[in-house]
């Protein structure tokens, strides 16, 4: 595979990453309106301000790589957040619903982890060495979203247990 389609691939990887988390800016909110645990509705919060950032990283991105932002629909995202929002719609806020949305919201985080590490490793092959730390600087963040839902999960699943 020559460098210059390998370059195409990474900026395929880039589009679809930037339609996933252009969805999650929308969906995000609506997750954390419905948590009924504090923790969780200020943890889904915060990484909405994250997320915000993380489609002006993108843009960024596509500036350093002298390609245009386009989006390019990304169906596995937008399955992972209906199959998050059904789940919503079905039953009233409760800490059982609370463990549905942090089940929801970490396989959304492993998709963005699966997603970003691809396009990282993509960029550091290629010697766009800025591009791949600023892809590394949203992984980690994606990562650390990830943890703190594992912790959210400790209490809601505690509190789920009595009720
Ligand atoms: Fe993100
Ligand atoms: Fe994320």
């Amino acid at each position: 595979m020559s460098s210059e389609s390998l370059k195409e691939l990474l900026v395929e990887e880039l589009k679809d990453l930037y339609h996933a988390e252009k969805q999650l800016v929308k969906a995000l909110p609506k997750m954390a309106k419905a948590a009924f645990d504090d923790e969780l509705r200020a943890g889904l919060t915060e990484h909405l301000e994250e997320t915000k950032e993380h489609v002006t990283r993108l843009e960024r991105v596509f500036e350093l790589l002298n390609e245009p932002a386009k989006t390019k629909v990304c169906p596995a995202m937008k399955g992972l957040i209906e199959e998050g929002s059904e789940a919503l719609e079905e039953k009233d806020a409760s800490s059982v619903r609370d463990a549905q949305i942090i089940g929801s919201a970490q396989r959304i985080e492993h998709y963005e982890i699966a997603a970003y590490g691809t396009a990282r490793t993509l960029a550091e092959t290629l010697g766009e060495d800025e591009v791949a730390e600023i892809l590394q600087t949203t992984l980690d963040e994606e990562g650390e979203a990830d943890k703190k839902l594992t912790a959210a999960a400790a209490t809601v699943n505690e509190a789920a247990l009595t009720e």
